[in-house]
């Protein structure tokens, strides 16, 4: 097992419905460390910046006013194979499709907007590694 870290999201509906602290014990329980976490208000560049790889994708537009339309909290999940580990606990993409039990399955339906999707989570090390330092320096992560 490798140790990683990876970045999570948790998107504003989830914000919004009061269950950052249940999403939180998810990734405990599953063995994951919150190694830094910040409240944070995304404008239009910084949500654009940081979804730069979708901007051609017919959704785009969408997602970015969907991540300015309240706070999010951006963390950093430390522990065994994190990126894959935080993967499985969010479930699919589309909440509709994603099993009971994961993070969107259970805190994202009903789900009309794909944006809304309780949390985002890094896919690949690379990813990580350009998404935590999106949003963290290196004394935060020390
Ligand atoms: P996330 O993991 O944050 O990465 C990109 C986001 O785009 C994704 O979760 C969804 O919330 C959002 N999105 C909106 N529409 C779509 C779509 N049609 N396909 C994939 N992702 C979408």
């Amino acid at each position: 097992m490798t140790n990683q870290r990876t970045l999570s999201i948790i998107k504003p509906d989830a914000v919004k419905k009061g269950v950052i602290g249940q999403i939180l014990a998810r990734f405990e329980a599953k063995g994951l460390k919150v190694a830094a976490i910040k409240k944070v208000y995304l404008n239009a560049q910084t949500a654009g910046e940081f979804y730069a790889e979708h901007k051609e994708r017919p959704f785009f537009g969408e997602l970015v006013d969907f991540m300015v339309s309240g706070p999010c909290y951006p963390l950093v999940l430390e522990g065994p194979n994190a990126i894959m580990a935080n993967r499985e606990l969010m479930g699919a993409t589309n909440p509709t499709k994603a099993e009971a039990g994961t993070i969107r399955g259970d805190f994202a339906m009903p789900c009309t907007d794909l944006s809304a999707n309780a949390v985002h989570g890094s896919d690949s090390e690379e990813s990580a590694n350009r998404e935590i330092s999106f949003f963290f320096s290196a004394s935060e992560l020390a």
